[in-house]
């Protein structure tokens, strides 16, 4: 299937995967660019040695890159270190993109920004920003309010109104050949997809937390604090994280104050379980989409089914 996303970017299949912390590395954005898709390595944070890393992973494969923006504004200089590597593109997500827009145009790298409100999408229109992803809030991971069914349309409509170039994708909650085309009936040209990938083998996840988190639904996951309490990450107050509930979730979501402090104990603890699989304790981030997911499968089969839904679709 064609769409102005496969065209600009020069995939066949209208999927970028998300630069999900932690679990996408140079092997998942690999596997996902080879099977036609773009793939991204999930900068987040900013963990440059770890992030050349998985660039060297990903060797010739065509493969962009995810930053948390409001981190990237505490250590600026990342930028270019990542533009360095010649990203396919620069996805910036969580914070004001007008500090970094600028040097990744002059760079003539792709600028992805995702978005979760319409102020959001005008800041980055405003931005010259290439593609702009709607963020749903039954993505997982981090994020705000709105409902993906909602916003999309209304980013897409502004695009419009503005006589922008912009292309838009639809993230959250899109976890099969279902809602894929959905979000090209709402008006995105593609979809990003961060939860089907997580649970993929490619993926940088416990094979323990993975083999419990397919066996969930959408009911068990929710948006919480809990996590970046107790990692002590200073996210601003609009986000917060949709994980998978757990007996530690279920303690401390709510008892966030109280969990500061006791945040010495408990970040040993759950640093531990994360370590062990123990999903207990170890957090999943997983979004509304789990329901859909069975099981792990490799990423190029994932995107096989997805090019078969869109045909089908199409037809
Ligand atoms: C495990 C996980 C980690 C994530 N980490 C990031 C991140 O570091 N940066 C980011 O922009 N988005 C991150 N996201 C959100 C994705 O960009 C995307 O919006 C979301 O996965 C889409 O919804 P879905 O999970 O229902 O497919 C993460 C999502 C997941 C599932």
């Amino acid at each position: 299937m064609k769409t102005r996303l496969t065209e600009a970017l020069g995939i066949t299949c209208p999927v970028i995967q998300a630069p999900m912390a932690f679990a996408a590395g140079g092997a998942l954005a690999s596997a996902v660019s080879s099977a036609d898709g773009l793939g991204m390595i999930g900068g987040a944070y900013g963990d440059a040695a770890w992030i050349g890393q998985q660039f060297d992973i990903a060797a010739d494969a065509r493969v962009g890159c995810g930053l948390i923006t409001w981190k990237l504004a505490e250590r600026p200089h990342l930028l270019d270190q990542v533009l360095a590597r010649d990203p396919a593109a620069l996805f910036l997500s969580f914070g004001n993109p007008a500090p970094f827009a600028p040097a990744i145009k002059e760079a003539g790298v792709p600028l992805i920004c995702q978005v979760q409100t319409l102020r959001d999408a005008r800041r980055a229109l405003d931005c010259s920003a290439d593609i702009i992803v709607a963020q749903g809030a039954e993505a997982g991971g981090h994020g705000d309010a709105r409902g993906t069914f909602a916003l999309v349309p209304e980013i897409a409509d502004e695009i419009a109104r503005q006589n922008s170039e912009a292309l838009l994708c639809a993230a959250g909650g899109i976890s099969d050949g279902r809602g894929l085309a959905a979000a090209l009936m709402l008006g995105a040209d593609g979809v990003v997809i961060g939860t089907r990938f997580w649970a993929s083998n490619e993926a940088l996840v416990h094979p323990r937390i993975l083999n419990r988190a397919v066996a969930a639904t959408g009911d068990d996951t929710i948006r919480t604090r809990v996590v970046d309490v107790v990692r002590g990450y200073d996210w601003p107050s609009r986000y917060n994280g949709r994980v998978l509930r757990n007996p530690f979730i279920q303690k401390w979501h709510g008892a966030e104050d109280a969990l500061k402090l006791e945040a010495g104990v408990e970040a040993a603890k759950w640093a531990a379980a994360q370590e062990a699989g123990d999903l207990d304790v170890a957090t999943a981030f997983a979004g509304e989409g789990i329901d859909l997911i069975s099981s792990a499968a490799p990423a190029g089969e994932l995107m096989a089914d997805a090019q078969r839904c869109l045909a089908g679709a199409a037809a």
